[in-house]
């Protein structure tokens, strides 16, 4: 047991972009299998169980206890570590959960020792009803109070378990989620599957990024690919193929947790091509944890740079337009000085220069990520 845990982003599921309070064991143990069977050779790993698994009343001990959807929480995480998985829960410092589910508040050592107890690995803990339990307008102080005592309260069982915090990016969170004990932090509110949301988010973490690195990461939320529906109404992910390029492309210059949200029992080819690129992973998983930068912007391109290990570099020219963009890159700019390889990495090709240019198409709302190298 140490603090040397999530050095690299978690590669994971989530339960609630597809589920919502909908979510029950075997909706967790499919995700678990279909994750084993066709994307666990390339990194992922977590099965976390959001909102929803909470029963109505606590145990005459005090212990939280799951709900009927959730019969046998020990030998659900039996099943997915028997997969090679690690597996994730969910619970608020607050008195409710933002579903309206018993959350943490004065049982934190207990429900510590509950999760560890039933195995688990991860915890997402989500501010929610704590405003009703702390004093409005909270400062720093009060913002970080929760989560330091649930960090403790982690730091006296016998397991690790990665934290997560869950407040929406309040306090700028990224300045002190790591001196606080998280292993990432969400910095906004929730994603949907529009290019509005999902591109606000994405192309407004320059000032979180300085503060990525292994251990600790900044958290823009779940992915909005594949089947999503938050419960009721699961559809094909709204965004185009091309935005669920730039989506996976931006969270990993980032340095992102990337947590799957979709329907695992209905993976798409497109959606298995998203999520298998192992160069694109690498990014993402790249040993420094660094957070990309916004080298340059305009009202139709972003250019996002993020320091790899071994001097390499990633970036991500974005085309945030309606058009198709031509772009036409010096092999001198600054942005490769010193490289001798521009590496297209979701084509997995080299690019080519002619006349030291490299030339390439941009389709609308569309990414190029290339390795420098
Ligand atoms: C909040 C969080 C979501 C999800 C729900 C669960 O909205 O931001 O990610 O956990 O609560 O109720």
């Amino acid at each position: 047991i140490g603090d040397k845990i999530g050095l690299t982003p978690a590669l994971g599921w989530n339960s609630w972009n597809a589920w919502g309070l909908s979510v029950n064991d075997e909706k967790v143990k499919i995700s678990a299998k279909e994750m084993s069977d066709k994307l666990s050779a390339y990194g992922w790993n977590y099965i976390n169980i959001d909102d929803g698994w909470e029963a109505e009343n606590r145990a005459a001990d005090g212990a939280i206890v799951a709900n009927s959807k959730f019969p046998d929480m020990k030998g659900l995480t039996d099943y997915v570590h028997s997969l090679g998985l690690h597996t994730g829960i969910y619970s608020s410092p607050g008195p409710r959960t933002c579903g309206g589910f018993l959350g943490s508040w004065q049982h934190e050592d207990q429900d510590a020792k509950t999760y560890a107890d039933w195995g688990f690995d991860y915890l997402k803990y989500d501010w929610c009803s704590y405003s009703e339990v702390t004093p409005p307008h909270p400062d720093l102080p009060a913002l970080k109070k929760p989560y330091e005592l649930m960090r403790s309260s982690l730091n006296k069982v016998n397991r690790d378990i990665m934290f997560s915090f869950c407040q929406y990016g309040w306090g700028d969170v990224w300045k002190w989620g790591a001196e606080t004990g998280g292993n990432s932090w969400r910095t906004t509110g929730d994603i949907q599957d529009t290019w509005r949301s999902m591109s606000d988010i994405g192309f407004s973490q320059d000032p979180a990024s300085p503060y990525a690195g292994p251990g600790h990461f900044n958290d823009p939320d779940m992915l909005v690919v594949g089947k999503v529906g938050w419960g009721p109404s699961l559809h094909n992910s709204r965004l185009t193929y091309d935005e669920q390029y730039t989506h996976i492309s931006l969270w990993s210059l980032l340095s992102a947790p990337l947590l799957i949200g979709c329907d695992m029992g209905h993976l798409d080819r497109f959606t298995l091509s998203l999520l298998t690129n192992d160069e694109v992973l690498a990014i993402d998983q790249d040993a420094l944890g660094k957070g990309a930068r916004q080298a340059s912007k305009t009202d139709e391109q972003q250019v996002w740079v993020k320091e790899l290990n071994k001097g390499e570099k990633a970036i991500g020219f974005f085309n945030t337009s309606d058009k198709y963009q031509t772009v036409n890159l010096d092999a001198n700019d600054k942005l490769l000085k010193g490289f001798a390889k521009a590496r297209d990495v979701w084509e997995q090709k080299y690019l080519i220069a002619v006349n030291h240019k490299y030339t390439f198409k941009i389709p609308p709302h569309g990414v190029k990520l290339i390795r420098a190298m």
